[in-house]
């Protein structure tokens, strides 16, 4: 059963799982999943804050310059190789969700669905955006991370539900 949980009560283990094998960003309609690991969690405008991070060069950016909203996902440790799955292949190429056989369900109070296998949901609602901008880079991030160029878009969504199994603590 699902169930609502304060929005920064799952904030240790979102972050463990940040850092290590990521985590499921899901955007647009029909919906596309990208694994993520570049991302912040915090209070930004007096508001709770999910940013992700998106190269323009991904399908999921067309996914998020379409939709006021996305759902994040954090699976459980026997879905590692569907995570890694997703880190590599394009939805430009292959539908991940069919492909790794998980269920989307309704999203809550947003119009794009969560992973029904995953143990944890965001639900954001995207309130600012804005391309990384070089001219401010610490010029050894912009040699290591952007080779080509190719800066990030910075998504800031509002998290405004946060949702795990019962049994998840
Ligand atoms: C662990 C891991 C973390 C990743 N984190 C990000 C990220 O934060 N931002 C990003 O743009 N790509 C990230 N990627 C790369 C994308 O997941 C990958 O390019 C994916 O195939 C894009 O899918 P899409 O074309 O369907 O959007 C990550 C990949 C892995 C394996």
């Amino acid at each position: 059963m699902r169930k609502e949980r304060g929005i920064f009560d799952k904030f240790h283990k979102t972050i463990d799982e940040l850092n290590g094998k990521g985590i499921l960003l899901v955007a647009g309609d029909p919906p596309n999943l990208m694994t993520i690991g570049w991302s912040t969690i915090g209070t930004i405008w007096h508001r709770s804050i999910f940013t992700v991070m998106v190269r323009p060069t991904r399908y999921t950016f067309e996914k998020m310059e379409a939709s006021r909203t996305f759902s994040v996902c954090i699976m459980p440790p026997d879905y590692k190789k569907q995570v890694a799955f997703c880190g590599v292949k394009s939805g430009r190429d292959v539908d991940k969700i069919a492909h790794c056989g998980f269920t989307m369900e309704k999203g809550i109070r947003i119009e794009t669905p969560w992973i029904g296998e995953s143990l944890i949901h965001y639900e954001c609602r995207i309130i600012h955006k804005h391309r990384l901008d070089p001219s401010t880079l610490e010029e050894e991030i912009d040699r290591q991370c952007y080779p080509k160029k190719d800066y990030h878009m910075v998504y800031y969504g509002e998290i405004v539900g946060v949702y795990s199994e019962e049994e998840e603590r």
